[in-house]
């Protein structure tokens, strides 16, 4: 399973990254006005900054829902650096988008994921990753793992390459979940994946090991 944590924050970015398990970064809209990065040569430049933090993919949205305005933005984003990933919403220009980057071989991203069929066309059109939102499915009363095991089973029936990018993680056992289902990816908080660490019976041990210690000593 890859993780990639779900922020503008470079500085959670790089703590993410120095532990050494990051595979990526998703940013969007309102997680890069969280961090007061805003005009569009700001957001450009803070894309660049993210890549150059981390190894992997980096999701970059467009803001466009036209056809003609998300290849234009996307082809821009893609070419900042190797690693942005041009990230698209599921509308019906959004997958005329995908199939369009899909045949020239750029990453996409079809985020706002809220159905087994919205997943089903965004891997029909190519798109490298789809993005279902499990939080904000929970918010509501779905049950949003039920979609990650609805999508994993429509992907395996056809080996569909694209991968399912659990998004909208909002904690600790949603993370575990997701692995326990098969999602490919997680996109999180670092305090989500921060809390895969924790156990009181290591901490008690691990004290004891140490009291120990000493005690030979
Ligand atoms: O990756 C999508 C994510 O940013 C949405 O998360 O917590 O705003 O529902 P949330």
């Amino acid at each position: 399973m890859k993780f990639f944590i779900d922020t503008a924050n470079l500085d959670q970015i790089k703590e993410a990254q120095d532990l050494g398990v990051l595979d990526g970064v998703t940013t969007n809209p309102s997680l890069m006005a969280k961090e007061g990065i805003t005009g569009a040569e700001n957001i450009l430049k803070h894309y660049v900054d993210i890549c150059e933090a981390v190894s992997g993919d980096v999701s970059a949205e467009v803001i466009s829902v036209d056809f003609e305005g998300m290849v234009k933005e996307g082809e821009q984003l893609a070419a900042l650096h190797p690693q942005i990933v041009v990230k698209i919403p599921m509308i019906k220009d959004g997958i005329k988008a995908l199939k369009y980057f899909s045949d020239r071989n750029i990453k996409t991203n079809c985020t706002l994921i809220f159905s087994a069929g919205q997943a089903l066309l965004a891997a029909k059109a190519g798109a490298t990753y789809v993005s279902p939102f499990i939080g904000r499915l929970d918010d509501v009363s779905t049950d949003g793992l039920a979609l990650i095991s609805e999508i994993r089973e429509i992907y395996d029936n056809y080996a569909f390459e694209t991968e399912i990018l659990a998004a909208s993680i909002r904690h600790t056992m949603h993370i575990i979940d997701c692995a326990k289902i098969g999602a490919d990816v997680m996109t999180g908080p670092l305090n989500a994946m921060m809390g895969l660490l924790n156990h009181p019976l290591t901490d008690i041990g691990l004290k004891k090991f140490l009291e120990d210690y000493k005690k030979g000593n």
